[in-house]
C-alpha cells in the first residue's frame, strides 16, 4: 500500500470522526452525513486508483446497482418503516465482512498459506458476528415489515440451546485455528452455518418493538466485524470505521435502554411482551374519560400562552408532522408560545420525532429533549399529547407494580390541561393503560392525528 492511499485513509477517517460528530445534533446532521459521504468516496476512488486486481466493469455493475437499490427504497421507504429498512441496510454489512472473510479464507487456504494466530482470530470473528448481524438483521426485518409475527417466538429450553449452540461454534473456532485448514472443510462450513443460525435464534425471541433496540445492537455488531476485517486486510480505514460504527452502536443501545429503563439483558432475553402485550395490567381504569371537542380544544389553544406539543408513534403512523407545524403557526400570532417536548424513545427508532419534525422544517430551537422540557410543565396551560402514550404515562414515576415503573417520562400530568389526541383508548407498545386518561385535566380528543389537527387547524379560524 502507497503513501498516497494511506494520506487518502488519514482524510477518510477524518471525515468520519466529524461527520460522526456533527450526527449528534439534528441541526448540524444532514453536513455530518455528507461529510461521512465524501470520506467514503475518497477511500473508493483511493483504492480504483492504487489497487488493479479487480474487474472496472463488475465494480460499475455493482455501485449501479447499489445506487438504483439505494436511492429507490429511500425515496419510497415510508418513515414508520425507516426501522425495518436500516436493518436490512445494516445486515448487508454485516454480510458483506463475513463474505470478505469466508472468500479470505478458501483463497488462503487453497493456497495453503499458512495464517498467523491475529489473522485466523480476525478472519473467524468476523464470520461469525458478521453472520449473527446478518440473519439477524433479516429477522429483525421480516417482523417489523409483519411477514412473521412481531411477538416474541419461544420455546422451552431456547435459551439453553442458544448458549449450547454458541459454544459449539467456539469450540470450532478453535479447532479451525490450530488445525490445517485445507482438512477442515466441513468444520469450517459448519461454522458458517451455526454463525448464520444463531442470528436468526437469537432474534427469534426478541419482541417486535424492541427490535430497534436490537437493530442498533446488531449495527455495533457489524461495525465489529468489519474492524476484524481490516486487521485481516490490513486496511487502516476498515478498522477505523468499524471502530467508529462499533462504538457509537453500543452508545445507543445503551442510551436507549437506558431511556426505556430495561437492561440491555432484559431486551435481549426477557421475550418482552409476550405476555403483557394487549393485556390492561395497571392504571385507574375505574377513572371517567372526558371526551372533548374539536371546538373546545381549538378555544383552549387560541386563549393559551404556552403550549407543548408531546408526538409519539402515532404522530409517524398518522403523517401528521405538517398539520402539526401548521398548527403552531397558527397560534404564534396570537402570542401563544409553542415548543415540542421530545421523549429519547417515542416512536420506534431513535430520533423519530426529531426526523419528522425536521420534514415539516419545524425550527430546532422549539424542540426540547425530556429533561429540558419537564420543568416547563408546571407552568404550560395546554399540553398537546399527538399519538404519544408509554412515554407520558405517569405510572412509570407513582405506580412500582408497573411494568414501566422507573423508565423516565414526560411529566406531562403536571401540566394545567392535558389534551390527548389518539383514535381509541387502546394501549401503546408497552401494552398496559395509561392513568392520564383518565385524570381529571385531561380531555381525550379522538380520531386520526392528520384529520383532528386538520380539523383544529380549521377550527382555529372562528375562534
Ligand atoms: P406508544 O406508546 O406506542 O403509543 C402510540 C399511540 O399512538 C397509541 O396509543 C395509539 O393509540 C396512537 N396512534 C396510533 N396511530 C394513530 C393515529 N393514526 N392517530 C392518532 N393516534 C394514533 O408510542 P410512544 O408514546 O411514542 O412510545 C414509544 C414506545 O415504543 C415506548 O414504549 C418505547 O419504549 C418503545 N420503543 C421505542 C423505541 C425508540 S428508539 N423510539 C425503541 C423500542 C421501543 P390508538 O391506537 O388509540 O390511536
Amino acid at each position: 500500500m502507497n503513501n498516497l492511499t494511506q494520506i487518502a485513509y488519514l482524510l477518510t477517517s477524518i471525515f468520519f470522526i466529524l461527520g460522526v460528530m456533527r450526527l449528534r445534533s439534528p441541526a448540524t446532521a444532514r453536513s455530518g452525513n455528507l461529510l461521512a459521504g465524501i470520506g467514503m468516496a475518497i477511500a473508493v476512488i483511493a483504492v480504483l486508483i492504487t489497487d488493479h486486481h479487480f474487474s472496472f466493469i463488475l465494480i460499475g455493475l455493482a455501485v449501479a446497482a447499489g445506487v438504483i437499490v439505494g436511492t429507490v427504497s429511500a425515496k419510497r421507504v415510508r418513515m414508520t418503516a425507516m426501522p425495518q429498512m436500516v436493518a436490512l441496510f445494516n445486515g448487508m454489512g454485516g454480510g458483506a465482512a463475513a463474505l470478505v472473510s469466508i472468500g479470505e479464507w478458501i483463497r488462503s487456504s487453497s493456497a495453503g498459506e499458512s495464517w498467523t494466530a491475529t489473522l485466523s482470530i480476525s478472519a473467524l470473528f468476523t464470520i461469525l458476528i458478521g453472520s449473527i448481524s446478518f440473519t439477524g438483521s433479516v429477522v429483525a426485518f421480516a417482523k417489523l415489515q409483519e411477514w412473521i409475527t412481531g411477538r416474541p417466538i419461544t420455546y422451552p429450553g431456547q435459551k439453553a440451546v442458544n448458549a449450547l449452540l454458541f459454544a459449539a461454534a467456539l469450540v470450532i473456532a478453535v479447532i479451525l485455528m490450530f488445525a490445517d485448514p485445507s482438512a477442515m472443510w466441513a468444520a469450517f462450513l459448519i461454522f458458517v452455518i451455526l454463525s448464520l443460525a444463531l442470528g436468526v435464534l437469537v432474534t427469534l425471541p426478541i419482541g417486535g418493538a424492541d427490535m430497534p433496540v436490537v437493530i442498533s445492537l446488531l449495527n455495533a455488531f457489524t461495525g465489529l466485524a468489519a474492524a476484524a476485517t481490516g486487521f485481516l486486510l490490513a486496511n487502516n480505514v476498515l478498522i477505523i470505521a468499524g471502530a467508529l460504527v462499533g462504538a457509537s452502536g453500543t452508545i445507543l443501545t445503551q442510551q436507549m435502554s437506558r431511556a426505556m429503563n430495561r437492561p440491555i439483558a432484559n431486551i435481549l432475553f426477557g421475550a418482552f411482551g409476550k405476555v403483557s402485550a394487549g393485556a390492561s395490567s395497571t392504571g385507574d381504569s375505574d377513572g371517567v374519560v372526558q371526551p372533548a371537542t374539536v371546538e373546545d380544544v381549538a378555544m383552549l389553544l387560541a386563549y393559551a400562552r404556552r403550549v407543548v406539543i408531546v408526538p409519539g408513534y402515532g404522530l409517524a403512523v398518522a403523517r401528521a408532522q405538517q398539520e402539526v407545524r401548521q398548527l403552531a403557526d397558527k397560534l404564534a400570532p396570537r402570542g401563544v408560545n409553542v415548543i415540542y417536548g421530545i421523549h429519547p424513545v417515542a416512536g420506534r427508532m431513535p430520533g423519530h420525532m426529531n426526523v419528522l419534525l425536521a420534514e415539516a422544517n419545524v425550527p430546532y430551537d422549539k424542540l426540547y429533549e425530556m429533561e429540558a422540557v419537564n420543568p416547563e410543565f408546571p407552568e404550560t396551560d395546554v399540553v398537546l399529547v399527538i399519538g404519544a402514550n408509554d412515554v407520558t404515562n405517569p405510572a412509570a414515576r407513582n405506580e412500582p407494580s408497573s411494568p414501566l415503573y422507573g423508565m423516565p417520562v414526560l411529566n406531562v400530568d403536571q401540566a394545567r390541561r392535558i389534551i390527548v389526541l389518539k383514535r381509541s383508548m387502546s394501549p401503546g407498545f408497552a401494552g398496559i393503560d395509561n392513568p392520564l386518561y383518565t385524570n381529571p385535566k385531561t380531555n381525550m380528543l379522538f380520531g386520526d392525528a392528520k384529520e383532528t389537527v386538520g380539523q383544529l387547524l380549521r377550527a382555529l379560524d372562528d375562534v
